[in-house]
């Protein structure tokens, strides 16, 4: 922790933090919950002047490791939106999927942190593993809405490098169908769909944060900060990473990188893209595509509402 203080704290120094100027706060990446709440603590105290009142505040929980205990502490640090990494309510699928927690033990979590009083409780599923069929993941979507939950992140399963499935990549199934099976599931019980994985009666901002692409501080190993247009890596390996926490790599940008990036975050999401950043030649593709009403549009945006062709159509009016 007394790495990821310091890295902090030089980071609100390189972005010259304000007070109450952060509004939303996300602890992921790794399993949050192994680590006491208490360690937390002067994290939280270095960070509470720049918070703003009503801050989005998320930790991620694996619900294994999300006990009473640790959900009270992150609690009373001010959390107020919990993410729970549940994946499936298929037994067969979490041994699978290489999961310790239970269906069980994900739903006593979840309804345990409704109890406590948390203002925001999300659950993660993955789709697209191999064996997956509508009636499992109907399963699971019923069980997801029989919780307390006002938002759910629905992720197709990706073959990431280095990691467990990296060696096996049989196990993604190349179903498009089940996308927009899981997709409409999901939106038929009331949830908006505000970007390609994303659903909610709530919409995150840490999440509609990162899509705009606003600044933010990205402290820890692994993780990726971004300020006016670079991004900051510190190390990933953890150790290096404890050793020094400000050997951090800066990554300018160019001005097209940004808006190819800004071009496919705005379609894959319910954000769009600000007409005023397209060229002429944009413009005249982006009118096509709204004549072909494959686009929505208003006096400053245009919008995709069929976020499964996102990056087909951001190819088109890049190309
Ligand atoms: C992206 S964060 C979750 C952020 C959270 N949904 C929120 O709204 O705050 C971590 C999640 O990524 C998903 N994930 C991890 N590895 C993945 C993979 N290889 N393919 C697809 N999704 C993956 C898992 O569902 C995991 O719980």
């Amino acid at each position: 922790m007394q790495a990821l203080y310091t890295q902090l704290s030089f980071e609100l120094r390189r972005f010259d933090a304000q007070e109450k100027q952060i509004k939303s706060l996300f602890i992921g990446g790794g399993t949050p919950s192994t680590v006491t709440a208490e360690l937390y603590k002067p994290i939280f105290e270095l960070l509470k002047p720049y918070l703003q009142d009503d801050a989005e505040i998320t930790t991620e929980a694996n619900p294994n490791s999300a006990t009473k205990e640790w959900l009270e502490g992150m609690k009373s640090l001010g959390v107020n939106r919990v993410s729970f990494g549940v994946q499936s309510f298929d037994s067969n699928k979490l041994k699978a999927l290489n999961r310790a927690h239970t269906p069980q033990q994900a739903k006593d979590a979840i309804i345990y942190a409704k109890k406590i009083g948390f203002k925001h409780l999300s659950l993660d599923l993955i789709y697209n593993y191999q064996g997956d069929t509508q009636k499992l993941l109907l399963n699971d979507i019923e069980e997801a809405f029989s919780l307390p939950i006002d938002h759910i992140s629905a992720y197709e399963l990706t073959i990431e490098d280095g990691t467990k499935f990296s060696t096996t990549p049989q196990v993604r199934q190349e179903d498009e169908n089940l996308a927009f099976f899981v997709a409409d599931e999901i939106k038929k019980r009331g949830f908006t769909h505000y970007e390609i994985s994303n659903f909610g009666t709530y919409q995150s901002r840490h999440n509609k944060g990162y899509w705009e692409l606003e600044d933010y501080i990205g402290a820890g190993a692994g993780a990726v900060g971004f300020l006016k247009d670079s991004r900051y890596y510190p190390q990933t390996n953890i150790e290096s990473y404890i050793t020094n926490p400000l050997n951090i790599t800066e990554e300018p940008l160019s001005k097209d990188e940004l808006l190819t990036e800004k071009i496919f975050l705005g379609l894959r999401s319910s954000i769009g893209v600000q007409k005023s950043l397209l060229s002429e030649k944009m413009i005249e593709k982006a009118q096509i595509l709204c004549e072909e009403k494959k686009f929505r549009c208003d006096d400053t945006h245009y919008y995709n509402d069929n976020f499964f062709l996102s990056d087909e159509l951001a190819l088109y009016i890049l190309g």
